[in-house]
């Protein structure tokens, strides 16, 4: 199913020899943050970028955003451990991109969980290589078989964020050929990527914008890569260096290192005019692969499917993993009367992550709202949220904030100068979370003004967001100031973690008008600055709304219960500093449990947490950040739906556990000493148990593991065949996990899976394939098949292996 279009080299070369070198120079940088330069000599169109593992994000920003489709996170993709699911994704994906006018996808993003701390785990999918690799072949295959380009990134040692930008990570030769490149490998030889992004870190002393040996010599001499290295946006520092490394395209634009800077370079001899070609080319080859040169034929699209969000749903469900369940899930809604719904994700569901993957969709379907469907009109549902670990307050919604000039749903901006004169208004509707303002040199202050509607009386809670001296005017109460600055100069850093700070107002139920007056910190090495305003209602202190909540689960007949993180928790750009659950979500749940055994906990995170209490409920679900049908899709397992995950990752017990947890450079520099025992091979050889292990993940029914038979050997690769049956009263689903057991002391390592369904007492085949590639390991010769002997171990996880078998000796 793979998208193999041919590329008429021929015509590419006539469509280069029309250009000049001004204009081939100027295509490889950006023509503005999202888009290329179109090339009219060239019959070239302005080839579109936009941001996707959650879905498209498209190119605007602001006002100008057009909604998209938010899928579930990239980690509850890869808990589906399933080619097939990952190309759906991918299609549906490439199918709203296209309807969007995009031609790349910056997605999928191929980064290990190295660290579970990691600030971009949750977009990444696993600590496997061969998990993520699958994942990302199924799904770079379902993007590109719409015509749209899937992004193969952060080509490499990206796997964790602090000090991004420049850290350096020591990596030996053999744990990067089998640990953190083969996922890259096999999207780009195997599934044929059309572009991969060159991360911002340094691989073993030289920045990767700049790497030859990574770029020219590795993806594009040895693997054959025929498509586009991008940098990472600004992380291209130099103009020669980069230029002859193999990067092809330098993003953001239109300003950085290469333009003139590079034309000079050509002009007088350091870079030759061939390799600018050669960049132009593969620039020209996606176009012509993506539909954006003149006379060749656009790939075919379907239009975005009717039923996209019950497949986006379905999705979800595929990517739920059951931890725990003594019994209680699947609920029944006939035998239900009464449910309390409590937990700060039941009140605010955190659908995504954080970041450059945050996509704004037409609506999220909440928990209250799938349970209300699935639970019909004769069950009674409490909502408490009991505990509030959230840094930020949710941005100022339409129905509460009003322009007082134009009546609209939104805030009145003035722009003003040192003097007070008003420069400009405007009306602003309400943003996602900020507005970002390209201010003028004579603007000194900004008054915004809002109506807003206070529901209670009470303390109320108003959050100003952005950097420079702020001022609160409320209506009977003194002006409260606060002076927030951005510390660092890093654009991203001011973008995903802007300075917030919250006031309190005491107020009773009405309209009031409120006036936050905002001196804007100038100055910035950016011309960007940006302003939100978050609201939050009156509410009890944590004891009372604590209380309140154990009452209403004391009072019902069943609890779910939702605590986990939020996109300011799981973000890139910055790595977590804990894994504890924020707030006191760990005492939330534990008074519940105790308040009501029928309490089913539902985890809202992209990423592992310390679960202290997790045998306390009776049911333990991980639902991930689970995309825009989430409401419904959690709604779904917990009435019944066969929740189809496993773990992609391993869940720790403790923090002392975790064989790399620190993501802190040393003096710049982060030394991949573990080599490849990362995840559940450092627990294995370590000896220490998890919480839950990787692959873990329960059916609604039970499964016996009867036979399996293994044919061919380490140097043809092996077929195996597992015999299985559903020993349960109803359908399920089962991951199938194959795992080698090497020759002396080293910890076992999956070679391959497969996910098969069957009826109640049904048994059913599955069937792996292992190619003999996955079987060897790295020398310096390059990859040579392991010596034996050999044991193979089949069942449900890494740490539940059910049946094994010698691997047959070569004959
Ligand atoms: C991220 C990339 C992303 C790019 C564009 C960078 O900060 O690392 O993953 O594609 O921004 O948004």
């Amino acid at each position: 199913m793979t998208r193999r279009q041919t590329v008429d080299e021929a015509d590419l070369t006539r469509r280069l020899d029309a250009m000049s070198l001004k204009e081939k120079v100027t295509l490889l940088t950006g023509g503005d943050a999202w888009t290329l330069t179109p090339v009219v000599a060239a019959g070239l169109a302005s080839l579109a970028l936009s941001d996707g593992p959650a879905g498209p994000r498209g190119t605007a920003f602001g006002d100008a955003v057009t909604p998209s489709l938010l899928f579930p996170s990239p980690t509850s993709l890869s808990a589906a451990w399933d080619e097939e699911t990952a190309y759906e994704a991918g299609r549906l994906m490439g199918l709203k991109a296209r309807q969007m006018g995009i031609h790349v996808l910056l997605t999928p993003t191929v980064n290990l969980h190295r660290s579970p701390l990691g600030g971009r785990h949750f977009e990444s999918y696993s600590e496997d290589p061969l998990l993520t690799a699958r994942t990302a072949v199924g799904f770079v295959k379902g993007v590109q078989s719409t015509g749209v380009a899937a992004t193969v990134k952060h080509f490499v040692g990206n796997d964790s964020e602090t000090e991004r930008t420049t850290y350096d990570a020591r990596i030996d030769e053999k744990t990067l050929r089998e640990t953190y490149l083969p996922p890259f490998e096999a999207a780009v030889k195997e599934a044929g990527a059309w572009m991969v992004m060159a991360a911002y870190n340094a691989v073993n002393g030289t920045t990767m914008t700049e790497n030859e040996k990574l770029l020219n010599g590795l993806l594009k001499e040895e693997w054959g890569f025929d498509g586009v290295v991008v940098s990472d946006w600004q992380a291209t520092g130099s103009t020669e260096a980069s230029a002859l490394a193999g990067l092809d395209l330098v993003m953001p634009g239109p300003d950085g290192p290469w333009g003139t800077a590079l034309l000079a370079a050509v002009e007088d001899g350091r870079v030759t005019e061939a390799v600018i070609d050669d960049k132009v080319r593969r620039v020209l080859r996606l176009a012509a692969r993506v539909g954006a040169l003149d006379g060749v034929d656009a790939p075919e699209a379907a239009p975005v499917p009717g039923d996209v969000r019950s497949r986006i749903r379905e999705l979800a469900v595929r990517g739920s993993v059951l931890l725990r369940n003594d019994g209680l899930l699947p609920l029944r809604p006939d035998a239900l009367r009464k449910v309390a719904l409590i937990g700060p994700n039941a009140v605010r569901f955190a659908a995504q992550g954080g970041g450059s993957a945050h996509v704004i969709p037409e609506r999220v379907v909440t928990p209250l709202e799938g349970l209300r469907r699935a639970l019909g009109d004769g069950v009674e549902i409490t909502v408490h949220q009991g505990a509030f670990p959230h840094a930020r307050l949710l941005p100022l919604e339409g129905g509460t904030a009003t322009d007082p000039v134009t009546g609209e749903p939104g805030v009145r901006l003035e722009y003003r100068s040192a003097d007070g004169t008003v420069l400009s208004e405007e009306h602003k509707a309400p943003a996602a979370n900020w507005f970002p303002l390209l201010l003028a040199d004579e603007v000194a202050e900004l008054f915004v003004r809002t109506r807003l509607m206070l529901r209670e009386s009470g303390v109320h809670r108003l959050s100003v967001v952005g950097p420079g001296h702020i001022t609160l005017h409320v209506p009977g109460h003194a002006p409260q100031t606060l002076e927030q600055l951005q510390e660092d100069d890093d654009i991203v850093s001011l973008a995903l973690r802007p300075p917030a700070h919250t006031f309190t107002f005491p107020a009773g139920r009405g309209e009031t008008e409120i006036l936050v007056r905002f001196r804007p910190q100038r100055h910035l090495p950016y011309p960007i600055t940006l302003l939100g305003l978050g609201y939050d209602t009156p509410r009890g202190t944590d004891e009372e709304e604590l209380d309140a909540a154990v009452a209403a689960a004391a009072a019902a007949d069943t609890v779910i219960l939702m605590v986990g993180s939020d996109a300011d928790t799981e973000t890139e750009s910055v790595d977590r500093a804990t894994l504890a659950l924020r707030g006191r979500q760990n005492e939330l749940v534990e008074r519940v449990c105790a308040a009501n055994p029928r309490t089913a906990v539902v985890v809202n995170a992209g990423a592992p947490f310390l679960l202290p209490w997790a045998d306390r409920p009776a049911a333990l679900l991980w639902s991930w950040f689970p995309g825009q049908e989430g409401g419904d899709a959690i709604a779904d397992v917990l009435t019944g739906a066969e929740p189809g995950g496993r773990l992609p990752t391993t869940f720790p017990a403790a923090e002392a556990d975790v064989p790399v947890l620190s993501t802190r450079p040393v003096d710049g520099t982060l030394e991949y000493s573990e080599a490849d025992l990362i995840g559940y091979r450092a627990y294995a050889a370590r000896d220490t148990t998890p919480l839950f292990p990787f692959g873990h993940g329960l059916s609604y029914t039970t499964w016996d593991y009867q036979d399996f038979v293994v044919t061919g050997d380490m140097e043809r690769g092996l077929s195996i065949r597992v015999t299985l049956r559903n020993t349960g009263t109803r359908a399920g689903r089962e991951v199938v996990q194959a795992y080698l057991d090497p020759a002396g002391d080293e910890p076992h390592r999956l070679i391959g899976f497969a996910a098969v369904e069957a009826a109640a007492s049904e048994a059913v085949i599955a069937t792996i394939t292992v190619p003999a590639r996955a079987l060897t390991v790295w020398s310096a010769a390059g990859p040579v098949p392991r010596s034996g002997p050999h044991r193979l171990r089949v069942g449900r996880s890494a740490a539940d292996l059910r049946l094994a078998a010698a691997v047959p000796r070569a004959s």
